[in-house]
């Protein structure tokens, strides 16, 4: 094994050295720390999945499109069914609604702990050893590792089959890619279309009324509603922007030519359908972080925008998801692409305000002070405020009224394993996160930064071990009780 591995690192060694940039390589061996571990089945862009190569994306490719999309549709079905595999070996995926909770427009929140054990594991057991004997003996569960982009050599923009399907009845946009498909199945996802509340008109309740916002609908929805600044702010979210994977050019994954892609087609109606995509921020290609789109709900109070980014205001956010985002922090390659650079004072200042309306969903269990209010709620939720206030110590990131305390941590969760490649991912630490507010938070599935978590219960899980707070059984049913209510 540790013999191939090597052949293998000699083998890419010397293809870098003769392959010029943009050659095509095909199911290139992804090796790492002498060993080899598996097959990238497509092309990665560029050399980027290889360590130390360059941090930019070719600009002058040699392959035309059409071989481009008949040699990755031919590289899908084997994408696919890797990522697929995956999954199934860290989670349980079935659908299992809980039979008292739903979302806010009533989608079926999903119970019980996804994420698998290894054979002869229990909670219990798990939860009384150590972090390095917990690394030692390999004993982290593997759904609590990074979670790996659908083809993360690849990367890129990737949308729930249902937003593609609306789109396209709407306003005749395909958004499909021929070379992948996005991986989590929907029951697992946000609610869609999901109601949108808005901060200036709390009387109005849901104003979506039950649709997907889109250029096609959103001036007859919201004039009367908003004032022209806000309507054109609003206008300008679900207008479509050239992007890395979406444009015009012969560096792109859409069959025909796209015309890019809009906020909220990620943002669904100012919340999140789960659209994925990886991290600008890093470099090389395997140290990106997959990430979980975000809701925009509650933007207007918080002050850190991005998982790392850490931007200060939601104008630069959304000023530099153009420049910086959407090109995979490439801004050379953005400018073959058509980036569509947003003026400052008429444009990203109407689409912050629009924005910084949207407010979190209703809480009604919950009183002014963001806490419960003790005539409405039951005995478990009570029982699990009372523990994430104090043994389970939520509470010293995610302060009341909205859960957060508007600040970064480093959770080091890469105290629990040592580093490995999966499916192209190296998973190994990844730095400090923004405290994502919990207000809203059983809306706002799968949990983390990068998604890898799929139910509440998971969440309490990850965070009894990586806090070590010893919860009983008892202890963490609560504790969802009362997330479930936030
Ligand atoms: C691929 C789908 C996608 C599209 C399209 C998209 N976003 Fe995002 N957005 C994300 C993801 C993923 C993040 C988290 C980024 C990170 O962690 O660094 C994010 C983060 C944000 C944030 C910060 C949220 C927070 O809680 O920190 C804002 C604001 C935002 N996006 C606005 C926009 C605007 C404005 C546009 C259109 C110009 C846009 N987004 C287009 C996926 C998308
Ligand atoms: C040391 C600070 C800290 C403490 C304590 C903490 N969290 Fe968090 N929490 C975070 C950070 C940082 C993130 C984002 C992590 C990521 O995305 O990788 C997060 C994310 C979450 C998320 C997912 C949010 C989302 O939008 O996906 C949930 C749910 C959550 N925490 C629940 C809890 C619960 C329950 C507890 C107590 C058992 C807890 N947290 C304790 C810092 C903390």
């Amino acid at each position: 094994m540790a013999e191939e591995g090597i052949v293998k690192i000699q083998y890419l060694v010397s293809l870098c050295a003769v392959l010029a940039v943009g050659a095509a390589l095909t199911a290139a061996p992804v090796t790492v720390l002498g060993k080899a571990t598996e097959k990238t089945p497509g092309v990665p862009h560029g050399l980027r999945e290889q360590g130390k190569g360059t941090s930019y994306a070719p600009v002058d490719l040699k392959e035309d499109i059409a071989s481009v999309i008949d040699r990755m549709k031919t590289a899908k079905p084997e994408v696919m069914k890797r990522q697929m595999d995956l999954l199934k070996e860290r989670y349980d995926l079935a659908n299992r609604p809980a039979k008292d909770a739903t979302m806010s427009r009533g989608k079926p929140i999903q119970e019980g702990i996804r994420v698998a054990l290894s054979k002869g594991m229990t909670w219990e057991k798990l939860q009384t050893m150590s972090p390095e004997e917990i690394r030692d003996k390999d004993a982290f569960p593997s759904g609590f590792f990074p979670l790996p982009h659908p083809n993360h050599p690849e990367g890129g923009m990737v949308f729930p089959q249902f937003h593609i399907e609306e789109i396209q009845k709407q306003e005749g946009r395909d958004l499909t890619r021929f070379d992948l498909d996005f991986d989590l199945p929907v029951h697992l996802l946000p609610e869609f279309p999901p109601p949108i509340y808005l901060t200036t008109r709390p009387d109005l309740g849901d104003v979506s009324q039950g649709k997907l916002v889109t250029l096609d609908n959103y001036y007859e929805f919201f004039n009367g509603i908003l004032n022209p600044k806000q309507l054109e702010g609003l206008r300008l979210l679900v207008t479509t922007f050239p992007q890395q994977q979406f444009n015009q050019t012969e560096d792109r994954r859409t069959i025909r030519p796209s015309r890019g892609v809009t906020c909220f087609e990620c943002h669904a109606n100012g919340h999140t359908n789960a659209s994925t995509h990886l991290a600008g921020d890093v470099r090389p290609q395997e140290l990106r972080h997959r990430i979980d789109t975000p809701t925009l709900r509650g933007l207007n109070i918080q002050r850190l925008f991005g998982s790392q980014r850490a931007l200060k205001t939601v104008e630069d956010f959304t000023e530099f998801e153009q420049r910086g985002a959407y090109f995979d922090g490439d801004h050379v390659i953005g400018t073959k692409k058509g980036a569509n650079i947003l003026e400052r004072g008429s444009q990203v200042h109407f689409m912050a305000e629009f924005q910084e309306l949207l407010d979190f969903p209703p809480a009604p269990k919950l009183g002014i002070d963001g806490k419960l209010s003790s005539s409405k709620a039951t005995a478990a939720e009570k029982r699990g405020e009372m523990l994430f206030f104090g043994k389970a110590t939520c509470a010293g990131c995610h302060q009341a009224p909205y859960y957060t305390d508007n600040s970064m941590h480093n959770l080091k969760v890469e105290r629990f394993y040592k580093p490995r490649m999966i499916n192209g991912r190296m998973a190994s630490a990844d730095g400090p996160i923004k405290t994502f507010p919990l207000r809203g938070i059983k809306d706002s599935p799968p949990y983390l930064h990068d998604g890898r978590l799929l139910t509440l219960e998971d969440t309490v899980e990850f965070f009894n071990l990586v806090l070590g707070t010893q919860l009983t059984a008892e202890e963490k049913q609560d504790l969802v009780a009362f997330l479930r209510v936030l």
